[in-house]
């Protein structure tokens, strides 16, 4: 049976939850991680250039790697490129943005705090969502500056600085008219490799949503409903991890990258 070959795609390592929820849903799929790490991170660039960046690195990603279906793992370029990648290649996207309606959904005090980068909680599609979904709740939306990369040093092996975490993530946590919040939206796919320290140093307890589970099903759903291209000799082997740049060959980060299923890796040449 043809398996379909999914390319994930974010700037570091935090498409890593989303690819960890793909293998769950789709224990056959044939996956390839894919980080911009030269451009990481991008919650810091402004949204021209990232836009560009993301098409050109997204095209040398799909000629590279002949994907079925794309999943652009990461908040940050979802909410701002996934309209120009759907129109500027053939290939399905299933994008990832913050989970603000099934927040609504779940908050009984309707107070949410929605933990992202800068540059999602800038985004006009961002705050589209909480017109839409989220318009009778309080929304806190805090851009933490340093979380995806404290993320990233925890994937590594390095200790987190518990005092520094609760201090990126304290934002959300609001009192309101005798209510609090109650659902903390993970707005950007590295907060979930945090979970735990950010439990303990939240003031108190909170539903946390990670979207990774759902996204994993739409995945399932759209690989489902497409011609698969087959197998083909020279794509990267299922497991690899496919870097803009060879920064990232460090051996704890390729440690990080082997311990979540992708042992290999490949550095790609960009186009100039
Ligand atoms: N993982 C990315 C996201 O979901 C962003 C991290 C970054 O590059 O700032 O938003």
């Amino acid at each position: 049976m043809t398996k379909p070959r999914i390319l994930l795609f974010d700037s570091g390592m935090g498409g890593l939850t989303v690819a960890r929820a793909v293998a769950k849903q789709i224990p056959d799929a044939h996956l390839i991680y894919s980080a911009d790490n030269a451009g990481f991170p991008y919650g810091a660039w402004k949204e021209k250039p990232l836009v560009e960046r993301i098409r050109r690195v997204v095209g040398a990603l799909v000629n590279r790697a002949k994907p079925d279906v794309v999943v652009v793992a990461c908040n940050t370029a979802s909410t701002i490129a996934i309209a120009d990648l759907r129109a500027s290649f053939e290939v399905p996207f299933v994008g990832t943005v913050p989970a603000i309606k099934p927040a609504a959904a779940q908050t009984k005090s309707g107070i949410i705090g929605v933990l992202a980068t800068p540059g999602t909680v800038n985004r006009e599609y961002t705050h589209s969502l909480i017109h839409t979904y989220a318009y009778h709740c309080k929304v806190f939306l805090h851009g933490a500056p340093r979380l995806a990369e404290i993320a990233e040093q925890k994937l590594r092996g390095h200790p987190v600085n518990m005092a520094e975490l609760a201090d990126e993530v304290a934002p959300v946590f609001r009192k309101r008219d005798g209510g609090r919040t109650d659902v903390v939206v993970l707005g950007c796919t590295h907060y979930p490799l945090l979970t735990e320290e950010i439990s303990k140093v939240a003031p108190w307890d909170v539903t946390f949503i990670d979207p990774s589970p759902a996204i994993a099903r739409r995945v399932a759903d759209v690989a489902e409903e497409t011609v698969l291209k087959g197998p083909d000799a020279n794509a990267p082997a299922h497991g690899t991890v496919l870097l803009t740049a060879a920064r990232s060959e460090s051996s704890e980060t390729l440690a990080a990258y082997a311990s979540m299923g992708f042992p290999k890796h490949e550095i790609i040449d960009l186009p100039v």
